[in-house]
């Protein structure tokens, strides 16, 4: 059944409305600048919507992990340096709510906020009820708004986030609204057709290390492809369970057992690359291209010539490529050869083109070919789980058209 979406919502005029945006943004180390802003920009088409119908908008997002931080760390993760980009992307002022997530300091400025406001939450996992379905911080939460919003396609999976799931129930319990927003919107209508009927020959691109981490996405992908690229890291873990010497390059035994079950696709409908980019362990200025086994004292760090070219091929006779994973150590510019060479040709392909988020969009988005594909998605991990198939508990919470 279909979702209700924001145009579902009725007269917003003079409404708050509480939109749950996914702004965990990469940040800059040192001093926690945003490095990119893609995530923010992503949520704007809905924030400007509501905004053009009338309501003020409340957004809350978590950054980061800051049970897991120091408290240097901890400082840079608060959301004041993301409202501050929100505000100039949107080119409207944001209020941020002050250092508590909720309490009498948010009621006053949600009190104080405007029709055709904005006011952003502290980063919701300051609070550690976030990360447990608290009902009564839902419920703190749920009451600031009158409607409710999800547009965090990236946080989706996260079934015990209160603000993705605890809050939307609270607000059903209240006989508010729940609606997607357009992004969430956008995402599961591009994964759905391509998990549905996508147009044939279907092209899948898998990198990244660990297969283990990826196996039930590489299934779904398998049982929908018609041919299946490995690149990245886990390369060497399908060539040494193959019995390919790879040098210097560290693959963990249990890496080795999530390969066993794929290696008679090997050759069929996986394709591994045909050489390979080895740099000198100890001085990774001294690199090599290899087909065959890697020397002692080398590991594989990208895809080499041969099969960047083999993989353009590929790409470019598909008429639907998914991505996910990049095919090299794309951070160092001198391994980023491979990764710029898939995305390259998924650019120039006149097929459907979809990327899976997290490092992957990150190096599509630095080489400067987002805008050429179809669509490039903002969730890491909720878009190989919703690939997969899982049924995410937030969004059983939205109500059905
Ligand atoms: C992501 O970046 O994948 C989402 O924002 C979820 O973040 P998390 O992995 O910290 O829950």
């Amino acid at each position: 059944m279909a979702k209700k979406t924001i145009a579902e919502l009725g007269d917003l005029k003079g409404k708050r409305v509480l939109v749950r945006v996914d702004f965990n943004v990469p940040l800059d180390k040192k001093t926690g600048a945003v490095k990119n802003d893609r995530r923010i920009r992503a949520a704007l088409p809905t924030v400007k919507a509501l905004l053009r119908a009338g309501a003020s908008v409340i957004a809350m997002s978590h950054l980061g992990r800051p049970e897991k931080a120091t408290p240097e760390e901890r400082a840079n993760l608060k959301l004041d340096k993301v409202a501050a980009r929100f505000g100039e992307l949107l080119g409207a002022p944001v209020a941020k709510a002050a250092d508590e997530v909720v309490g009498p300091g948010v009621e006053a400025a949600v009190k104080a906020l405007p029709a055709g406001g904005v006011l952003l939450l502290e980063n919701l996992r300051f609070d550690p009820r976030e990360q447990k379905n608290d009902p009564a911080f839902a419920a703190a939460i749920a009451g600031l708004a009158d409607a409710y919003v999800n547009d965090a396609f990236g946080t989706c999976h996260n079934d015990k986030d209160a603000s993705m799931v605890a809050v939307p129930a609270a607000l059903k319990a209240a006989g508010k609204p729940r609606a997607v927003g357009l992004l969430v919107a956008k995402e599961l209508e591009i994964i759905d057709g391509l998990m549905g009927a996508p147009k044939s020959p279907v092209l899948g691109i898998m990198g990244g290390a660990k297969v283990s981490d990826k196996i039930a996405f590489i299934n779904a992908l398998l049982a929908k492809v018609d041919h299946l690229l490995v690149g990245g890291k886990m390369t060497y873990t399908f060539l040494k369970a193959r019995g390919v010497d790879v040098g210097g390059t560290r693959v963990a035994d249990e890496e080795l057992t999530a390969a066993q079950p794929l290696l008679g696709f090997v050759g069929s409908k996986i394709t591994l690359p045909v050489d390979y980019l080895a740099a000198k362990s100890d001085d990774l200025s001294q690199t090599l291209v290899c087909e065959g086994s890697i020397p002692a004292g080398y590991e594989g760090v990208d895809i080499g010539p041969k099969t960047v070219a083999l993989f353009a091929q590929k790409i470019g006779s598909a008429n639907t490529v998914i991505w996910n994973g990049p095919v090299g150590w794309f951070e160092q510019p001198a391994f980023a050869g491979g990764t710029k060479g898939v995305a390259q040709a998924m650019a120039d392909s006149k097929g459907v083109t979809v990327v899976g988020g997290g490092e992957t969009a990150e190096a599509v988005e630095q080489f400067g070919f987002a805008e050429q594909m179809t669509h490039v998605s903002t969730g890491g991990g909720a878009f190989l789980a919703y690939v997969e198939g899982k049924k995410f508990a937030s969004l059983a919470q939205i109500d059905e058209k």
